[in-house]
């Protein structure tokens, strides 16, 4: 019982001895426990999962971006619909169907599943793309800017599950 709990605690050290190569020791324990607070790690890790040319947009410039949503749109995950619906998890769902919310005709006919690509199109042009959407905006013009906004709600409105492998591989990385 005794040498059992001596292996442990040796098990114990070894391991933190191998995960801690960032400067940073408690990094990925508190990022862990809270899971909207990305380290910036975790976050390229995960942006670089995304497709080009989303993989290497601009995250910050990106949060920038979405100063001009941010009136009618919440992103996290108390899914808290205001003007507009809630974004979280936007990314795989169906245009038109979170419930909760009362869409514009338009936008329940709209019928596409949200993607990067459904996105970009809808954010560049809103009434064009969905003639009849109540979303009073007229859209992002430059390509670059949505494609900033686009990786960073991606990375915030998906729901956090701990990459394991991914956020080993970025720390050993550094
Ligand atoms: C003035 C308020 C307003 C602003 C600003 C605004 N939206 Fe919207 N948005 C809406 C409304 C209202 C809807 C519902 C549209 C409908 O039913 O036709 C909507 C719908 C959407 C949808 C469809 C959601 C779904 O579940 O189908 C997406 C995606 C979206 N907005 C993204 C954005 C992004 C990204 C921005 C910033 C670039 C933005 N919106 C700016 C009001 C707004």
């Amino acid at each position: 019982m005794t040498k059992a709990i001596f292996f442990l605690a040796i098990a114990g050290l070894a391991l933190a001895g191998c995960g801690q190569k960032a400067d940073n020791d408690d990094a990925p324990d508190v990022a862990m426990a809270t899971p909207h607070t990305y380290s910036d790690a975790e976050k390229a890790a995960i942006q670089a999962t995304f497709p080009a040319p989303y993989n290497t947009a601009d995250l910050a410039a990106g949060e920038t971006q979405f100063n001009k949503c941010r009136s009618c749109h919440t992103i996290g995950a108390d899914k808290m619909n205001m003007v507009g619906p809630h974004l979280y998890g936007v990314f795989g769902r169906k245009s038109g169907t979170e419930p909760g919310y009362t869409f514009s005709e338009a936008m329940t006919a709209h019928d596409v599943t949200w993607d990067f690509d459904t996105l970009d199109a809808y954010i560049a042009a809103p009434q064009t793309v969905v003639k009849g959407t109540k979303m009073s905006y007229q859209g992002i013009k430059d390509e670059t800017d949505r494609h900033n906004l686009l990786a960073y709600l991606k990375l915030e409105t998906t729901p956090y599950a701990p990459p394991a492998a991914t956020v080993e591989s970025a720390s050993s990385a550094n």
